[in-house]
């Protein structure tokens, strides 16, 4: 939603010069990110991803594309993955939220990210919140038996191929194009190998 123009100065707009704009309409969110009550007063066309790095200063969760495109912003809202540059933060008042920094810490790895350390996941590491935070989110779709476009049965349970793992990363791009190592990393996680 974006702030409408207020009427006076709407009006003072003239030929080809735009209208000034009224202030932004702000909205209080509560949410709950990596367990902890967080609060919010922001203005309404803040992004989920804006709101995690602007303003709650979780710099984990990476700008990549800001357009849906390249998986660098991937996070967790109530347990299922998301892009949270085309999510509104104002959308997700009550909502649970999990980023990298929510899954564990350097010195407490949880099993994905130790996976992808020992398999070399990552080089520039740009992507790899992202990658991690959607490869979580991966196994927990297949564990909970959601098919995807390479499923060749609608109705079996879902394994963790290689192929089944490529088509649900597909989302998250690698510049740098450690795509193998992650695969490798998540197969292991899944107890599969790749
Ligand atoms: S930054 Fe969100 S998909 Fe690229
Ligand atoms: S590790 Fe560099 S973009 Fe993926």
């Amino acid at each position: 939603m974006t702030a409408a123009p207020s009427g006076a100065n709407a009006q003072a707009g003239t030929g080809d010069m735009p209208s000034a704009v009224g202030e932004p309409a702000m909205s209080k969110v509560a949410i709950t990110v990596n367990g902890e009550a967080r609060e919010l007063d922001l203005d309404t066309r803040t992004t989920l991803l804006d709101a995690l790095r602007e303003h709650l200063h979780l710099t984990g969760t990476k700008k990549g594309c800001d357009h849906g495109q390249c998986g660098a912003c991937t996070v967790m809202v109530d347990g299922q993955r998301i892009n949270s540059c085309l999510t509104l933060a104002v959308m997700h008042e009550g909502d649970t939220i999990t980023t990298i920094e929510g899954l564990g810490a350097p010195q407490n790895l949880n099993a994905m990210q130790a996976a992808f350390v020992k398999h070399d996941g990552y080089q520039c590491g740009y992507c790899t919140p992202g990658q991690i935070c959607s490869a979580v989110a991966v196994l927990d779709e297949i564990r909970a038996g959601i098919p995807s476009h390479v499923s060749g049965d609608l109705t079996a349970t879902p394994q963790a191929t290689v192929a089944e793992l490529r088509e649900r990363m597909s989302g998250n791009i690698c510049r740098c194009g450690a795509y193998s190592n992650i695969v490798e990393a998540i197969a292991e996680v899944a107890g599969r190998p790749a």
